[in-house]
C-alpha cells in the first residue's frame, strides 16, 4: 500500500517538473501552423504569442470537446489532456508578440467601429479579463474570418453573435484591417 502511494508521488513530481520541456517540446508539432514563435506564417491562421492564457486553455478545451471545429486545428487538440493544455497555453501566453511596423495608413472607417468593441477588447485591443482574447496584433483575415463565423453561427459565442450581426461584410473587412493593425 505504501510502497504504491509513493510511486504515485514520485511521478506526480516528475511530471510537474517537465511541464516546461515537455510545453516546448509539444509547440512543434503546432509551429507548422502557428509559426515557431507563435506568429502564423499565414494571415488565416491566428497567432498565438502573448495571446491571453485562460482564452487558450478555453479555446483548446473547445476545439477538444468540439465545441469549436476547424478542419485543420481539430485534429492538433484531440488528444490533449488538461496538463498539456494548460502548459501549452502557458508557454504561448509567454512569448513575445508579433512586432507590426507602423501602418502606412489606418483603417479609419474600422476604427470608427471600435466603439461597439471597447467595453471588452479594452482601448486597444486589450482586455481586463484574461477570458476574453486580445485581438490586436492579430492576423488581418483570421480576424475577419472569425467574425463571419460569429455572425453565421459556425463559431459559437452568445456575446459574439449580438455584436456582429447585421456587420456587413465590408465593416467586418474593416474592423477586422484596424485591429491588425494595432501592435499588440
Ligand atoms: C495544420 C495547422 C495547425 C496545427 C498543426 C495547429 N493549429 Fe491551432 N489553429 C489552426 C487554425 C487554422 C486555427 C484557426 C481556426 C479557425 O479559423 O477557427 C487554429 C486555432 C488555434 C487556436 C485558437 C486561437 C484563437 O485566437 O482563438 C489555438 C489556441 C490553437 N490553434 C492552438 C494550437 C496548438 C497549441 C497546437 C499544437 C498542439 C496547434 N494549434 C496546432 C491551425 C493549426
Ligand atoms: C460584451 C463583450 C464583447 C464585445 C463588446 C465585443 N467582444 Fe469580441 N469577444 C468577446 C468574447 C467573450 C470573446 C470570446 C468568444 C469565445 O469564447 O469564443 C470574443 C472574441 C472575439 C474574437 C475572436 C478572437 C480570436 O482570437 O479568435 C474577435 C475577432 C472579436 N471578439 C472581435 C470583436 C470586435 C471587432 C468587436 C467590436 C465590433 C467585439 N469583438 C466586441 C467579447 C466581446
Amino acid at each position: 500500500m505504501k510502497y504504491v502511494t509513493i510511486i504515485m508521488l514520485l511521478s506526480a513530481l516528475i511530471t510537474a517538473n517537465s511541464a516546461t520541456a515537455d510545453a516546448a517540446d509539444m509547440a512543434k508539432t503546432c509551429a507548422a501552423c502557428h509559426g515557431a514563435n507563435g506568429i502564423a506564417s499565414n494571415s488565416q491562421w491566428p497567432n498565438l504569442a502573448g495571446q491571453n492564457k485562460d482564452y487558450l486553455i478555453a479555446q483548446l478545451q473547445a476545439f477538444r470537446d468540439g465545441s469549436r471545429v476547424d478542419p485543420l486545428m481539430s485534429p492538433s487538440a484531440k488528444s490533449l489532456s488538461d496538463q498539456d493544455i494548460a502548459a501549452l497555453a502557458t508557454h504561448y501566453a509567454s512569448l513575445q508578440p508579433a512586432v507590426n511596423t507602423a501602418p502606412a495608413k489606418l483603417n479609419l472607417a474600422g476604427m470608427n467601429i471600435r466603439a461597439r468593441c471597447v467595453s471588452c477588447h479594452g482601448m486597444e485591443g486589450k482586455p481586463v479579463n484574461s477570458q476574453w482574447p486580445n485581438i490586436n496584433g492579430q492576423q488581418q483575415a483570421y480576424l475577419a474570418k472569425q467574425l463571419t463565423a460569429f455572425r453565421d453561427g459556425s463559431r459559437h459565442s452568445e456575446i459574439m453573435k449580438v455584436i456582429v450581426k447585421g456587420f456587413s461584410d465590408q465593416q467586418i473587412a474593416d474592423v477586422a484591417e484596424y485591429y491588425s493593425q494595432i501592435p499588440r
